[in-house]
């Protein structure tokens, strides 16, 4: 009789209570089941055993029989308890609505980065192959290689920021020299890059960060003309209209010979500076093994403000929540 005292009743308690609470699922319960009141379970097992017991008089018997019963009901109460609350959890979780859209209320792409991905496409849909170049680049990227000589004003400290020996580059030019002289293109080829470059130009119409593009052709047929022909399809295709107007004035950059600034109409009739382009000097194509080339360089806030029609430069990068949710992509999810 004293092999199942109150104490060794308090103890199944107790393990019933932690078995029952670590239940997870339906199937947990049934195993909890068996192991306490099935045939072979724990409390089925004790009951048989003192009825078993010669040793356990007819009034002792009735006694366990009892706190037998009492150890079962236990049980079956905590059973259900947990039951219950299985059945409420699960009707809880059907009523959360599934078909509200998860994209209802996510954050828009900044214009900036929007432009940025629709030059990606353009410019792989018209055959270039995009190259990157460090945003520290040595002075021989930046400027030597490029005919900038080491008297140019552009190297002086007033327009350039220098870190140790190297500078940020001021333009992204540099990944133009960079991929003639990889070696890595062969005959006619196709090549842009857009990146951040910096300049010592902190006003209200410049930021001292901003974004290149530049672009590059190596073709036996490259001319001034198909460089023309050139610019026009891919402003067209980026301002998403037919009726672009450019027209090229002559100008001066030490790496292109003829250059040219080309303006794009507005539809007030005025006419804007958007790019600097022109023929690849000789001495750079040739240094490389190539024969014929033009390039272009676009900024990216400048070509992004006409598109979107935007007045002030400061507010691509003030975070304004109003004005991003204004001028941001719509329902682009992130
Ligand atoms: N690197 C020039 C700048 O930052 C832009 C430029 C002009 C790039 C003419 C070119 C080019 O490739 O041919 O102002």
């Amino acid at each position: 009789m004293n092999q199942f005292d109150d104490q060794k009743c308090k103890k199944i308690q107790l393990d019933i209570t932690e078995h029952i609470n670590q239940c997870n699922d339906i199937k947990d319960l049934n195993l909890a089941k068996s192991h306490f009141v099935g045939k072979d379970g724990i409390i089925t097992t004790i009951l048989r055993q003192c009825m078993k017991d010669p040793d356990i008089n007819g009034e002792d018997k009735k006694i366990v029989g009892k706190k037998i019963n009492d150890l079962k009901d236990f049980f079956s109460n905590l059973y259900k308890e947990k039951i219950n609350e299985m059945q409420n959890l699960a009707q809880s979780a059907e009523q959360v609505d599934f078909t509200i859209p998860v994209y209802s209320n996510i954050g828009k792409m900044h214009p900036l980065s929007l432009a940025k991905e629709q030059i990606h496409k353009i410019m792989q849909e018209m055959g270039f192959c995009h190259e990157k170049g460090p945003s520290i680049e040595s002075e021989y990227y930046n400027f030597e290689a490029l005919n900038i000589e080491k008297n140019h004003p552009a190297r002086n400290e007033k327009d350039t920021f220098f870190v140790e020996e190297n500078v940020l580059r001021t333009h992204t030019t540099s990944v133009q020299i960079r991929a003639l002289e990889s070696g890595k293109y062969k005959d006619n080829f196709r090549i842009y890059s857009i990146g951040d470059v910096y300049r010592r130009d902190d006003d209200s119409t410049h930021l001292p960060m901003f974004h290149q593009i530049e672009g590059f052709i190596v073709d036996d047929n490259a001319s001034v003309s198909t460089l023309k022909g050139f610019l026009l399809d891919f402003l067209k295709k980026f301002f998403e209209k037919d009726d672009v107007e450019i027209q090229l004035r002559p100008g001066y950059f030490p790496f292109t010979e003829p250059s040219v600034e080309v303006d794009v109409k507005f539809d007030n009739g005025k006419w804007l500076e958007i790019l600097g382009a022109g023929m690849i000097r000789k001495n750079i194509l040739q240094k490389n093994g190539y024969k014929k080339g033009f390039a272009f360089g676009i900024g990216l806030e400048r070509i992004a403000m006409i598109k979107f029609g935007i007045s002030e430069i400061h507010d691509l990068v003030d975070n304004n929540l109003p004005w991003l949710k204004k001028y941001g992509s719509k329902g682009i999810a992130l």
